[in-house]
């Protein structure tokens, strides 16, 4: 079985419905965050003001290639790494990839002031900005789109039902 890759921006939900289709389908879970995070023994926070941007970029384009080389998998990306065009080939060779969204103003509730994420410190504006810029390269990439500003419940019956007429088209 390919794998099913969730791409998205921060906030919408990627963790959650992953964990999800992992258990509902019986395939294994992998988070790229939390492989950085453990590879590196540091949160990524820390990475980022200890290393900067750049070395976390080319952690998850690594880590992308390796896992597009394995099969079976639940993969759910952080929030930058399908918006790097970089990765888009190692993506598209990985399996189905699809993105979540749900809305800016949803996304603005989710994660404004979130202290964890090192991207949210810009503020607001500056939250808007990347989510307009990275929208249409997350679009290049996907093969489904879904809605995730719906219930958990109806995220994951959309998800499956997409899935299942992609397969069998
Ligand atoms: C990032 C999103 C984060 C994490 C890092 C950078 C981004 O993951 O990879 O803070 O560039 O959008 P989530 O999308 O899981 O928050």
């Amino acid at each position: 079985m390919k794998n099913i890759i969730l791409c998205g921006f921060m906030g919408c939900g990627k963790t959650t419905l992953a964990k999800k289709l992992a258990e509902k389908l019986n395939m294994e879970l992998i988070d790229t965050d939390q492989e950085i995070v453990k590879a590196e023994g540091r949160p990524i926070s820390e990475i980022f003001a200890q290393n900067g941007e750049e070395y976390f970029r080319n952690l998850e384009t690594n880590l992308i290639k390796k896992l597009s080389a394995e099969q079976g998998r639940v993969i759910s990306l952080g929030g930058g790494l399908a918006a790097n065009p970089k990765n888009h080939p190692y993506l598209k060779e990985a399996g189905t990839v699809i993105l979540l969204d749900c809305g800016i103003k949803t996304t603005l509730k989710r994660i404004s002031g979130d202290k964890t994420r090192p991207l949210t410190a810009g503020g607001q504006q500056d939250i808007i900005n990347r989510y307009n810029a990275r929208k249409p390269v997350y679009e290049l990439v996907a093969d489904i789109v879904v809605n995730s500003a719906q219930s958990k419940a109806k995220t994951l019956n959309e998800t499956l039902e997409k899935l299942s007429k992609k397969s069998s088209s």
